[in-house]
């Protein structure tokens, strides 16, 4: 019997990108990218119990969007994780869903990399960040940057990641319109690009003026094709766009999650009562980013 001590709880928080800009397409299909990524106190929990099999229990709002997928990636960090390590994946693993899926704020990997540190925690390994990152990127272009959760910046096909300085405390909404966007037909149907190393990454960034003056001169190169996919997204921008106090607004990932930067929390929580009033269906979080 599992008592509750023998419970281990790992949070995967939501990754938003705060610019993407993507290069040419490789011989493994994969795109180079360059981007920011900043994670925040919105996102998924995750429990972890001894077991003699591997399982996964669904639930949480977003618990419905999951079960319809076969090859879930929190399985596939439990199977990849004891692959790595040579033992058998055994685990009762719930997972509560309130990250909306396949939404560009990086849930599925999110998930998966929790799953690296409930499952390393539960199985007592001794695996370092470097180690758990290589286990990361067999399973997902994003899952290495969610196993630490920090501030990163992001090359390679995502794999390459690097701590960026601190960044100032600013608030941020979230906001998802309520439709799946598959990133694999975002990166099919891009179009114009700012390719990988025309960002100055020595750029002081440690105030709310210059991060928003970088990220202005910045994009995310999925966001036309994602738009042309899914327009709701145009239309969830020019709604972020008129937001009193907004500084910048931008799609995050492969979408459809776009989010807004405030320069003050009660402009962020005034939007978020606004958005969820007129707009009862779309997914309105207000949150910050900086530590
Ligand atoms: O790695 P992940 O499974 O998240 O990627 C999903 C799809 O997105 C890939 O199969 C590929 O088509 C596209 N992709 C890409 N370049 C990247 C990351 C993803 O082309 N750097």
């Amino acid at each position: 019997m599992t008592s509750q001590t023998d419970v281990i709880e790992a949070f995967a928080p939501a990754k938003i990108n705060l610019f993407l800009h993507v290069g040419d397409k490789r011989s493994d299909g994969f795109h180079d990218l360059e981007s920011l990524a900043v994670f925040v106190d919105v996102g998924d929990t995750l429990a972890f119990s001894p077991s003699p099999e591997l399982s996964l229990a669904l639930d949480g709002p977003f618990a419905n969007g999951l079960e319809a997928e076969g090859d879930n990636l929190v399985l596939r960090a439990a199977q990849a994780l004891a692959k790595h390590i040579g033992r058998p994946a055994t685990a009762a693993i719930r997972l509560t869903k309130k990250l909306p899926v396949a939404s560009g704020i990086g849930g599925g990997s999110a998930d998966a990399a929790a799953v690296l540190r409930g499952l390393t925690r539960l199985w007592a390994l001794d695996l370092s960040w470097t180690e758990l990152r290589v286990v990361a990127e067999t399973i997902g272009s994003d899952v290495p940057v969610c196993v630490e959760c920090k501030s990163s910046w992001m090359e390679g096909r995502g794999e390459r990641v690097t701590p960026s300085a601190t960044l100032p405390q600013m608030p941020m909404l979230l906001v998802n319109p309520g439709i799946a966007v598959s990133t694999k037909d975002v990166f099919r149907a891009l179009a114009m690009r700012h390719g990988t190393g025309s960002i100055n990454r020595a750029t002081s960034l440690s105030s709310p003026p210059e991060l928003i003056a970088f990220l202005k001169k910045a994009a995310n190169d999925l966001q036309p094709s994602a738009q042309q996919i899914a327009p709701v997204i145009g239309h969830v921008l020019d709604e972020l766009a008129r937001m009193p106090g907004v500084e910048l607004w931008r799609m995050s990932g492969s979408g459809a999650t776009c989010f807004a930067l405030f320069d003050d929390q009660n402009s962020a929580k005034v939007a978020e009562v606004a958005l969820s009033h007129t707009h009862p269906d779309w997914w309105v979080r207000a949150t910050r980013i900086g530590s």
